[in-house]
């Protein structure tokens, strides 16, 4: 399983990705107003830094629209996906850019059936939104177990980005459900290789050590 980061911020990305575990990064509108940089020059910045795909989504809404956004994007690194809205229009304009071969990360799918329209118009990556389905009473997990099944069961190519990734729970069991990747916030990534086992094992070695030594 490949573990993308969630984040627009260089810090975290360098952080994580000292560690070696940074195969890609997601960002969206939201992720990248909260840097309050400017877009392009963040994009270009982590795309210097990740080895692996970096998305950055589109703002228009209109396929024309969206096409020539990601046409432009796509010209600021080799490692460039572009994220497209899953919409009709979205449909449209990830079936150009198929063509042309640019990468497309279709984002906000919420059910199977956009999964597998969205994979059926040549996605490369597809990215149903786990946690915000938890939050209106619906399996997140569930969406990703069933996608993985029909993507499987009729040979299409698009890899599925398990995305809004809340807890580690998240991400335990998207590993179990069979997402190629899960995109994971920089806030949680830490947790990820914390037990509070660990720490208390890891003083108690050090009193015995300094116990022993004296
Ligand atoms: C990434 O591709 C998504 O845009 C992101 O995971 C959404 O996360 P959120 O639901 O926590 O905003």
């Amino acid at each position: 399983m490949k573990f993308f980061l969630d984040t627009a911020n260089i810090e975290e990305i360098k952080r994580i990705n000292g560690l070696g575990l940074v195969d890609g990064v997601t960002t969206n509108p939201t992720i990248i107003a909260r840097e309050g940089r400017d877009f392009e020059t963040v994009i270009k910045e982590i795309c210097a830094l990740v080895e692996g795909p970096v998305s950055a989504e589109v703002i228009s809404l209109e396929t024309d629209g969206m096409v020539n956004e990601a046409r432009e994007i796509a010209q600021w690194a080799d490692n460039i996906v572009v994220k497209i809205p899953m919409t009709e229009a979205g449909l449209a304009a990830v079936h150009i850019l198929n063509k042309v071969g640019i990468k497309t990360n279709v984002t906000l799918i919420f059910s199977v059936a956009q999964g597998l329209m969205a994979a059926k118009a040549g996605a490369t990556y597809i990215s149903p939104f786990v946690g915000r389905l938890d939050d209106i009473g619906v399996s997140g997990i569930n969406l990703v177990v069933e996608l993985r099944q029909v993507l499987d069961k009729y040979g299409l190519k698009s890899e599925i980005i398990a995305a809004s990734i809340r807890n580690i729970e998240h991400v335990e069991a998207t590993a179990l459900a069979g997402s190629h990747i899960a995109t994971i916030p920089g806030s949680l990534f830490p947790k990820l290789w914390t037990h509070p086992l660990t720490d208390n094992g890891i003083a108690q070695f050090m009193m015995d050590w300094a116990e022993f030594s004296k």
